[in-house]
């Protein structure tokens, strides 16, 4: 049987940071209508009930329905250590990331994180994540288990560190690519699950192990590729040492087949003019993750000037080097990074980065994003009254981006009222 939604809907047919807000459509009294996990229409309330009079009505009011939130680069085993206090990048990797991330040998624990970190992110209307495992074959195969179980649209690969890791949480180039060769096999296109190859980051793989993975890449050219690019200034002067004759990071990875469209590289902060051109070249995603990049102090990501160049930018938590689950928190952190380079991105563009984008990003806007006939069914149902501070600031909201923004600066988990995956409610 179908699913009549009702409330008021905010969607996007286009990128509002090109065509500015009519690319945004906003309806007081939508619906949408759901049925076998796709939206089958969208429009008025009083003409899809007329129209689908047999169709199960579940009345959300004055609450507002949207694309479910994308999270284009997390770290779902770094779930328990988000929130660690004082390290910058590489000593935050060495003091808190790689000693969790050794416990997910433990395929049980791995399984425990992987069900916790679903549920947490379900409660922020986070529908969909593209996620970097450990270097253990059992963490990526959890990952998996835990969204194929919940129905969620997901990205996970095996993280491949074969150099600058402790004894424990190193593979080979060999085993990095055997393993990542069979995961690939066994779970991309499964359900709603893709493989991502994903090499971490060029100073935890030698020169071997990012031709191994950049002939994989090859071998499977309908997958993505994911990898951390120019995040914090030391970690680049660390890469141009371990790699003397590259031209800049960005080469690190091109030299060995690891740039292309598809390329999703996270944070991308302190982009030398030449690393851009090939960026936007090549037509390669970028990976904002604004919470992260405060928290480990790394940087000021140019928004507005890659946006403006044509780059594919979407939007991620960086859990857990980002401080929150909430998709809510990062486009309030990137909108005050935004400010803080000269630029107030509008609660459109926030909403866009969050949803659209980020499906743009990962070459998934055909199927999750937008709420439009044919688009798979993951919506989040937002309170946009969740507390007495929000609710007071935008009682006197004359318009949707007055009404919304005060959620997205303030609002979390209890603006969630309600989260349907593949066109059943999760929560
Ligand atoms: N660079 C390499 N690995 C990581 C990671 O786990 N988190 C962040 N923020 N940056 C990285
Ligand atoms: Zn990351």
């Amino acid at each position: 049987m179908a699913d009549l939604i009702l409330g008021q809907i905010l969607t996007f047919s286009g990128d509002p940071f090109a065509q500015g807000l009519s690319a945004a459509r906003h309806l007081s009294h939508g619906a949408v209508l759901v049925e076998a996990g796709k939206v089958l229409a969208l429009g008025e309330a009083d003409v899809l009930r007329a129209a689908h009079p047999a169709a199960k009505v579940t009345d959300y009011g004055r609450h507002l329905i949207s694309a479910g939130f994308i999270d284009a680069h997390v770290h779902y085993p770094q779930t328990a250590i988000i929130a660690s206090w004082g390290k910058r990048l590489i000593d935050w990797l060495n003091s808190y990331t790689f000693p969790e991330e050794m416990r997910f040998a433990d395929a049980a624990y791995a399984r425990e994180v992987a069900a916790r970190y679903c549920e947490l992110t379900l409660a922020q209307g986070t529908t969909s994540f593209c996620t970097y495992a450990t270097i253990h074959p059992e963490s990526v195969e959890a990952i998996f288990g835990a969204a194929q179980a919940r129905g969620q649209r997901i990205w996970a690969g095996k993280t491949c560190m074969d150099r600058n890791a402790p004894d424990g949480l190193r593979d080979t180039a060999q085993s990095a690519y055997d393993d990542s060769k069979r995961l690939l096999q066994t779970w991309h296109g499964i359900d709603r699950l893709s493989y991502v190859i994903t090499p971490r980051f060029s100073p935890t793989s030698t020169p071997e192990q990012l031709s191994a993975m950049g002939a994989l890449w090859a071998e499977n050219p309908g997958c993505l590729m994911q990898t951390h690019l120019s995040e914090q200034t030391d970690e680049i002067a660390w890469v141009k040492s371990l790699f003397p004759t590259a031209r800049d990071y960005l080469d690190t990875y091109e030299s060995h087949g690891l740039l292309g469209k598809g390329g999703l590289y996270g944070h991308a902060i302190w982009l030398e003019e030449r690393e851009k051109a090939r960026l936007a070249e090549v037509d390669a995603s970028l990976i904002h993750c604004p919470t992260s990049n405060t928290f480990i102090g790394s940087g000021l990501f140019d928004m507005a000037g890659l946006k403006a160049a044509g780059h594919r930018v979407g939007l991620a938590t960086d859990t857990g080097g980002g401080s929150s689950f909430s998709m809510l928190r990062t486009m309030a952190a990137a909108y005050e990074l935004g400010q803080l380079r000269g630029r107030a991105l509008h609660p459109a563009e926030l909403w866009w980065l969050a949803t659209a984008g980020s499906a743009r990003a990962l070459h998934a806007d055909h199927q999750i994003g937008t709420l439009a006939p044919g688009m798979e069914a993951d919506l989040v149902v937002i309170d946009l009254a969740s507390t007495p501070a929000i609710e007071q600031a935008t009682r006197r909201a004359d318009d949707i981006w007055q009404a919304i923004f005060p959620t997205i600066m303030m609002g979390d988990d209890r603006a969630i009222h309600a989260t349907w995956v593949n066109g059943r409610p999760s929560r």
